[in-house]
């Protein structure tokens, strides 16, 4: 879970009905945005899976129907698109405001700190705070609040990434810990095959092992230096009110029971039987942050913020645990 959607406008999808679009009418890639953010906003569309405003998504979506990594956008910005291509771009825009998936569903892509995952309906496309806090808080100089977390990533043998979905994270991890054994975990068998394909596209096979079952069920009583996760943790509120564009992703991937806390208060109650003894944990629980103090007031959480989010990933010591 990640990056908060926000509503594009006020008129009632009702009223958005996608319009014909003449020969010429549209010629650069900016002509295409500009009509893709008025479609968007008309229809009231969320941004919540990779991009947070019309016009990102609608950059997004361009660059992927022109074979561009979206970097490129600004240098192609004012070239002109063929026949063919202005064709494709206006049927993914269609398709994004008829079906109101998310556009990475649509294109089967999606990039996290730069890099490309495949992602499909098996798992939910993700968007997590945690690629960000490996780069900002384990390694290199540290970061604003001071050191890093583990200063040394090179020295980082053994990696768990719980709940791992299209395995983005655990992907992540492998770059940043170059010498650690990968472990993923993920009860549902749809999200291990788009998380299988990922590992495999990147070469990983050799140090990135996926495991299917609940939680540390299939590990024994393996330890790790670090484990990363970002279970589910929507509250049942949030679950009632999930927007269409969450509709289409796994239900799995966001249940976190009544207050949100059914997999993260499991997560916490165990870790410390998985970790070594200088190693920590590192939990993605959106806005859960009030509900798991009252549960745990004993433990020292450190909260920690990404450019997006504010306190929505804890980091605990195997120590304090
Ligand atoms: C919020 S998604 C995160 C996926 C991925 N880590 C990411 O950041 O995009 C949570 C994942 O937890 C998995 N999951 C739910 N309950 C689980 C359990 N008891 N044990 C292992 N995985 C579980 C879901 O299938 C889903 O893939």
């Amino acid at each position: 879970m990640a990056k908060r959607a926000k509503p594009a406008a006020r008129r009632s999808p009702a009223a958005a009905k996608f319009p014909k679009v003449g020969p010429g009418e549209l010629l650069t890639l900016l002509d295409f945005v500009r009509f893709a953010v008025s479609r968007f906003i008309e229809a009231r569309l969320v941004f919540a899976h990779g991009t947070t405003d019309p016009t990102a998504e609608a950059a997004f979506l361009i660059c992927e129907a022109l074979h561009l990594h979206p970097d490129q956008f600004e240098t192609f910005a004012t070239a002109r698109v063929t026949v063919a291509e202005g064709k494709k771009i206006l049927g993914l825009i269609e398709r994004r405001v008829s079906t109101r998936k998310p556009a990475a569903y649509l294109v089967n892509k999606i990039y996290m700190r730069g890099l490309p995952f495949y992602v499909d309906e098996r798992t939910i496309v993700p968007r997590s705070f945690i690629g960000e806090l490996l780069e900002s808080h384990f390694g290199g100089d540290g970061n604003e609040e001071g050191g890093s977390l583990i200063p040394d990533p090179a020295a980082v043998e053994s990696v768990l990434d719980l709940c791992t979905g299209s395995g983005c994270l655990a992907v992540l991890a492998a770059h940043h810990f170059p010498n650690a054994e990968i472990d993923a975990v993920d009860i549902s068998k749809d999200a291990l095959g788009v998380a299988a394909r990922n590992v495999g596209d990147y070469g990983l096979a050799d140090r990135l092992t996926l495991h299917r079952g609940d939680l540390f069920g299939p590990l024994g009583g393996k330890r790790y230096n670090l484990i990363i996760s970002n279970p589910p943790y929507v509250d049942a509120d949030g679950m009632a009110d999930l927007p269409r564009e969450c509709r289409a992703e796994p239900k799995l991937a966001f249940d976190g029971g009544a207050d949100g806390l059914d997999i993260v208060r499991r997560i916490l109650d165990q870790a410390r039987a998985h970790l070594t003894p200088q190693g920590g944990l590192l939990c993605e629980i959106g806005r859960c942050r009030p509900q798991l103090e009252d549960a745990y007031p004993e433990l020292p959480l450190l909260w920690l913020d990404t450019e997006d989010s504010e306190a929505e990933v804890f980091w605990i010591a195997a120590a304090d645990l």
